[in-house]
C-alpha cells in the first residue's frame, strides 16, 4: 500500500499516519520528521534546513526530493509506504510521477485554520520518534513525559504564533494546489490512484475511523 497524507500543518498528519502505518505495517516517511533528526544531528543539511523551518518556509525541492528517492531505497519500504508532508510542492509531486513511483491513495485531511491554531499551540512532540501529543486533546500518560520512552516532551520551535500563520500561508500558496493536481490525475483515469477527502474536525479516534472507513472500501 502507497499512500500521500495531505493536509495543513496541525491537520493531524503525523498523528493519523502513526496509526495508519501500524495497522497496514509500512513506514512512515515523514520529510519534516527527517530534517528535525538532521537539525538535531548537526549535520550540513540540518544547519541550513534549521533556518528555514523556523522561519515557516520551504527547504528546496531539490533537497527534499533527493532525501525522499534515498528512503525509499531502504528494504522497509518494499511493500508500501506513507509520505506525510511531502509532496509539498507541484516539482514535488512530478518528480514521484516521473520516478515511476504509484500511489494507491491520496488521504486528504480538512481542518480549517481557526481550528489548526489551536492545536499547533498545545501541541508536544518527542523528538527522538517522532511521537505527538496535545495538552488538551492527545494529552500523554504523564504530563511533559513521552509514553514510550519517559523522555521529555518538547515544543516544536516553528510553533510560535507567528511562525505558525507564516507556514499556514506557505500552505495555501504553494501545497494547496497539490488537491487539484492529484484530483485531475484521478479525473483523467491514467492513473490507479484513488484520492479521499477526510473531514479532519472531531476527535482523534473519530477521525481515525473516517480515514480506515474510507481506505477498506
Ligand atoms: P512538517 O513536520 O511536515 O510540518 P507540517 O506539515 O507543517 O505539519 P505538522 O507536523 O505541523 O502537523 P501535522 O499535520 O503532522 O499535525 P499533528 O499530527 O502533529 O514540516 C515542518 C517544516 O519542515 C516545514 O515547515 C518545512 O520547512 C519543512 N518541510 C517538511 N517537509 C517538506 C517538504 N516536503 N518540502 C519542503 N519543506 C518541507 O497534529 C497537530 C496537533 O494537533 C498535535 O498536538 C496533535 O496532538 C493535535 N491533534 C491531531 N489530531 C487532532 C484532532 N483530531 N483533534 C484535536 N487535536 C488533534
Ligand atoms: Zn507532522
Amino acid at each position: 500500500m502507497r499512500l500521500i497524507l495531505l493536509g495543513a500543518p496541525g491537520a493531524g498528519k503525523g498523528t493519523q499516519a502513526a496509526r495508519i502505518c501500524e495497522h497496514y505495517g509500512i513506514p512512515q516517511i515523514s520529510t519534516g520528521d527527517m530534517l528535525r533528526a538532521a537539525v538535531k544531528a548537526g549535520t550540513p543539511l540540518g544547519l541550513a534546513a534549521k533556518k528555514i523551518m523556523d522561519a515557516g518556509e520551504l527547504v528546496s525541492d531539490d533537497i527534499i526530493i533527493g532525501l525522499v528517492k534515498e528512503r525509499l531505497e531502504k528494504p522497509d519500504c518494499k511493500n508500501g509506504f506513507l509520505f506525510d508532508g511531502f509532496p509539498r510542492t507541484i516539482p514535488q509531486a512530478e518528480a514521484l510521477v516521473k520516478a515511476g513511483i504509484p500511489i494507491d491513495d491520496v488521504v486528504e485531511i480538512a481542518v480549517p485554520d481557526e481550528v489548526i491554531l489551536e492545536r499547533m499551540s498545545g501541541r508536544r512532540v518527542h523528538v527522538a520518534s517522532g511521537r505527538t501529543y496535545h495538552v488538551k486533546f492527545n494529552p500523554p500518560k504523564v504530563e511533559g513525559v513521552d509514553d514510550v520512552t519517559g523522555e521529555p516532551l518538547i515544543q516544536r520551535p516553528d510553533d510560535k504564533e507567528e511562525t505558525v500563520k507564516k507556514r499556514l500561508e506557505v500552505y495555501h500558496t504553494q501545497t494547496e494546489a497539490l488537491v487539484g493536481f492529484y484530483q485531475s490525475l484521478v479525473a483523467k483515469g491514467d492513473s490507479k490512484t484513488k484520492y479521499i477527502k477526510i473531514d479532519g474536525v472531531g476527535d482523534v479516534n473519530e477521525v481515525s475511523r473516517r480515514i480506515f472507513d474510507a481506505l477498506d472500501r
